[in-house]
């Protein structure tokens, strides 16, 4: 792993980079000199740090950054940030920058792989949930060419049945696709009901009924695809624990920490002993469970600003529950 340090004055102007800048980033150090910070990074970074950046002296903060290098490819760098100030009183900033490119894919690899399990164990319920409705248009045909003279309420209920397919194959592929990380306002109760599509099938095979109660259609600044993967996690996760047909309810409302939303499972619950391990990578109860659907929800959740909490239920089962900043 490189890095190098930076010695901003109170201008932001650079009065000193090390020379390891010039193999991070290829730039020449004579280049740099003089150059303001904010011109080196991406525009929505740069209004990111002035709108976080604490100036109080010797308070440590830090940001992770993409930052171009010479040939507009991107590096992942962490940058550890602090005000300092000379026997004059002068301000200046310093930052120590590391190169955690290699880390970022590694992260980026394990969530991609995830995605792709979860996608393949979703499969044969999909699979099942789409046959039906095939039999069915099948159906209407068969009855079409033998002449029967009802099209107009045929096709009514063809176009419905494609469009069921439809909706559950384009879930399918969303969740196949990489995760994309760009926060727009997007709405809570779309995104559930996104992730009810694509799950129901899944549990309609184990007789487990998924209840949407009061889903808060607030908006939140979030990215989609991210969001959407915690939610499904914790559903699938909701569906895997419960042995028995039964219900899962989904409720969400608002809170003086944001907007919560809770999956309820009638599973048997999480035993004490392993209550904080859940989260860990690679740990699972499961035959076929790789072990990071948690880590990952958290770890999406922590770049939101977001918590998840696990609670026991009263009777029977678990809550997950899904905490989001509302700006
Ligand atoms: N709703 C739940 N009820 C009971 N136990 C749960 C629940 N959710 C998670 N767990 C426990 O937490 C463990 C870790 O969950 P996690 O989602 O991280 O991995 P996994 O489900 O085992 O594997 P994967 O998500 O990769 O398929 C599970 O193996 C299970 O023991
Ligand atoms: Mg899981």
């Amino acid at each position: 792993m490189s890095g190098f340090v930076t010695l901003w004055d109170k201008n932001g102007r650079i009065i000193y980079i090390s020379k390891a800048v010039e193999q991070l980033l290829g730039y020449k150090v004579s280049e740099l000199l003089g150059a303001k910070w904010h011109e080196l990074i991406p525009s929505s970074d740069a209004s990111y740090i002035k709108g976080h950046f604490d100036t109080t002296e010797n308070v440590k903060q830090v940001f992770n950054i993409n930052v171009p290098n010479i040939y507009s490819k991107n590096i992942w760098t962490e940058n550890l940030v602090t005000t300092i100030q000379d026997e004059h009183g002068n301000h200046y900033y310093i930052s120590c920058t590391k190169d955690i490119t290699d880390k970022k894919e590694a992260e980026e690899m394990m969530i991609r792989s995830e995605k792709m399990s979860v996608a393949g164990q979703l499969a044969a319920g999909i699979a099942h949930e789409i046959r039906n409705p095939l039999t069915s248009l099948k159906g209407f045909l068969q009855l079409l060419q033998a002449g029967v003279k009802r099209e107009d309420a045929y096709h009514h209920i063809m176009v419905d049945e494609i469009e069921k397919m439809e909706n559950i194959t384009s879930e399918l592929l969303f969740i196949s696709k990489p995760m994309t990380n760009h926060k727009e306002m997007e709405n809570l109760l779309e995104m559930v009901e996104d992730v009810v599509t694509l799950l129901e099938p899944q549990a309609r095979l184990k007789n487990i009924e998924i209840q949407m109660k009061e889903i808060s259609s607030q908006n939140v600044k979030c990215d989609r695809s991210q969001i959407k993967q915690v939610f499904i996690n914790i559903l699938k996760n909701a569906i895997e624990a419960m042995d028995d047909p039964g219900c899962i309810k989904i409720s969400s409302y608002p809170h003086k920490k944001g907007v919560l939303t809770d999956i309820i499972d009638e599973g048997p619950g999480i035993p004490e002993e392993i209550i904080h391990k859940l989260g860990e990578p690679f740990f699972t109860t499961k035959q076929n469970g790789t072990g990071l659907g948690l880590m990952i929800t958290r770890q999406i959740l922590e770049r939101h600003g977001g918590e998840l909490e696990i609670l026991q239920n009263e009777e029977i089962g678990s809550t997950f529950r899904v905490i989001l900043p509302v700006s």
